[in-house]
């Protein structure tokens, strides 16, 4: 990775660029009131809901909820890396900034070698698709791919091809074009053989799958095996265009959808991704037979917040799964995993089963992450068994104690209890010293996060307190006073959403640091993509521009308030076990504690 990049040349470019410029290049901006309005780049729309604010320097989206400043706009819309994107903006400025871009991620320097190979593998996927849909050659393919259920619509989607089953019909195709032979085996086409020096086809006699980078363009190929003959799927090796362990197959095509449901969902092969967007789901991925790497998961966290893992049913998937969920778990996306049923894959399913099965039954009912772990700490044990049975409960209470929200720990832990017939109260004692074992081996600001929550909607309305909480923030982020003073009148309390508190704990440290209001620059600050739309989203909402100590005591009243509220709820519920066991002394003093609380909101 490249070293850290100064703050003051961060600040440096941010002054000398104007962010309506720059997302003007990308975006058709018109000015209404102080802010600018367009469609939105990131999600499909028919009327504006995209907008810039030239005095806050930040952008936000109220359909789909993108939102931040200049450098994580440039990010999101090339999908690049964030030293990228300093680079380029700095560049744009005309300040010099030594940005030391790690050489996998660099835009590849536009060569004669690599503009051919780009070419050719664009050319050679039309003449495969050509192949297979028009000639008689390619029918045998066909046939075979109409009866798997492939329809005409997904071959045209997916650029679907074959490949001639002579020696060098692809060699002979590029020389006749005048690419250079050299330049071709590099890029994995064609195979150089010792004895004469000539050039014979890589993929030959095989159904072509073209695989394409993040900007759409094809850069390798998949070939699948007509028949029996091993390997079944014969890929493009590594080479200056393909890097096995980023590419993830259809992500281009699957963006717009990814954003607009804020999810993608990851299968294990590439048919599956077909299979499914076949069947309505469009923002299937899969990466190329291997295992999830760290590069795949930065390409996901970039438009997704929500993983839905899509494996095969058979064991070797679910073990496949619960690797994945650890590793986009542990880098902070929100995890589901979609189990099929009878060991089969998501291809087989839509099959046997149909599209709306697959899209209601099994992307629809997908688990969290932590009903997923109860199943798989379940393969293998024989729970009849008193010592399995132990055991079992000890592996899957130490998942809970990793989970973030006291409500889930407290859902799952009644779960195992009255699944098992155990004590409440001792398993909780067990999940606690767990709990605090778990928060002990964690940074600070890892503590915070929270997955996104739902896109915030233009005029959508909020719960009172959700509402003071917001307004709230909006005023601390245009005076540290009355940060300060939050931080105090709250005394020791916090926020009732995470996300909210993660944001107001960022916003102290960021003026304990000495800094300035600037919401621009606080996202800047900030860790989290989430945490950055919501601070966009709130500085886009709010209007009114001075506060008053009443109103700051007003909203702080709405967030005790709500406190309340959840208290009397859970009383209620406890109030309700108490009577149903008919312990009636419990339950009549619940009942006062309730009257007492009531009172004390009014
Ligand atoms: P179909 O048999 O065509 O339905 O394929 P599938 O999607 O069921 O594939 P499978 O579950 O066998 O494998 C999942 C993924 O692993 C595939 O999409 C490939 O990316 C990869 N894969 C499978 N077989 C091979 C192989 O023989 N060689 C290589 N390199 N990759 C393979
Ligand atoms: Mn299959």
């Amino acid at each position: 990775m490249a070293g850290k990049i100064p703050e003051e040349t961060i600040q440096q470019i941010k002054q000398s660029l104007d962010i309506t410029e720059v997302i003007g290049d990308y975006v058709q901006l018109k000015k209404q009131g102080r802010n600018f309005f367009g469609l939105c780049p990131f999600h499909g729309e028919n009327s504006p809901s995209f907008s810039v604010s030239p005095d806050k320097q930040i952008y936000h989206c109220f359909g789909c909820g993108a939102g931040g400043n200049v450098f994580s706009f440039l990010t999101e819309i090339e999908n690049i890396s964030f030293q990228e994107a300093v680079g380029k903006l700095a560049e744009r400025a005309g300040i010099a900034a030594d940005v030391s871009i790690p050489a996998e991620s660099r835009s590849q320097p536009v060569s004669k070698e690599h503009d051919q190979m780009m070419k050719a593998h664009e050319l050679l996927a039309k003449f495969y698709h050509h192949l297979l849909l028009n000639t008689a050659e390619g029918q045998e393919a066909l046939d075979y791919l109409e009866k798997r259920g492939f329809s005409k619509n997904d071959l045209e989607t997916f650029q679907i091809g074959w490949s001639l089953p002579n020696w060098d019909f692809t060699a002979k195709f590029l020389q006749k074009r005048g690419f250079t032979l050299e330049w071709m085996e590099k890029a994995g086409l064609i195979i150089r053989k010792e004895e004469d020096g000539n050039y014979f086809d890589r993929f030959r006699g095989r159904i072509m799958f073209p695989l394409h980078d993040e900007k759409g363009k094809v850069v390798a190929f998949s070939g699948r095996a007509l028949h029996e003959e091993k390997p079944k799927y014969l890929n493009s090796p590594e080479t200056p265009v393909f890097n096995k362990s980023r590419l993830l197959y259809n992500f281009h095509r699957a963006r717009p959808a990814i954003r607009k449901q804020h999810g993608a969902v990851l299968f294990e092969g590439f048919a599956d991704v077909i299979a499914a967007a076949g069947a309505g789901v469009e923002a299937g991925i899969a990466t190329m037979g291997t295992s999830l790497t760290d590069a795949h998961i930065q390409q996901i966290k970039r438009t997704a917040d929500q993983v839905i893992i899509c494996y095969d049913g058979d064991s070797a998937g679910i073990q496949a799964a619960f690797r994945a969920s650890g590793l986009l778990e542990g880098s902070g996306c929100d995890v589901k995993v979609a189990l099929i049923p009878d060991k089969m894959d998501p291809d087989d399913y839509i099959k046997k089963h149909g599209a709306e099965k697959f899209r209601n039954n099994i992307i629809g009912t997908a688990m969290t992450l932590m009903a997923f772990k109860m199943e798989y700490y379940k393969q293998g044990k024989n729970l009849q068994d008193e010592a399995q049975k132990l055991h079992y409960i000890e592996e899957v209470v130490a998942e809970v104690a990793k989970l973030k929200k006291a409500v889930e720990r407290d859902y799952y832990l009644r779960q195992i209890a009255d699944q098992f017939s155990l004590s409440l109260d001792a398993l909780k004692q067990q999940e606690k010293q767990l709990f605090f074992k778990e928060r002990k081996k964690q940074p600070p600001n890892e503590r915070t996060f929270q997955p996104a929550s739902a896109p915030q909607m233009q005029k959508r309305l909020y719960p009172a307190f959700q509402t003071a909480e917001r307004r709230l923030i909006a005023h601390m982020l245009k005076d540290a006073d009355t940060a300060y003073k939050v931080k105090e009148l709250l005394s020791g309390e916090t926020f009732n959403l995470d996300e909210h508190q993660a944001i107001f704990t960022y916003l102290l440290g960021f003026y304990e640091g000495g800094n300035m209001p600037d919401s621009s620059a606080f996202i800047s600050f900030l860790p989290n993509a989430n945490l950055c739309r919501l601070v966009s989203d709130i500085e886009m909402m709010m209007v009114s521009e001075v506060v008053n100590d009443e109103e700051v005591h007003d909203y702080i009243k709405e967030i005790f308030k709500y406190r309340k509220i959840l208290e009397i709820k859970a009383k209620k519920q406890r109030q309700v076990t108490a009577e149903k066991a008919k312990d009636y002394q419990t339950a009549a003093q619940i009942a006062m504690e309730i009257v007492k609380l009531k009172k004390e909101l009014r």
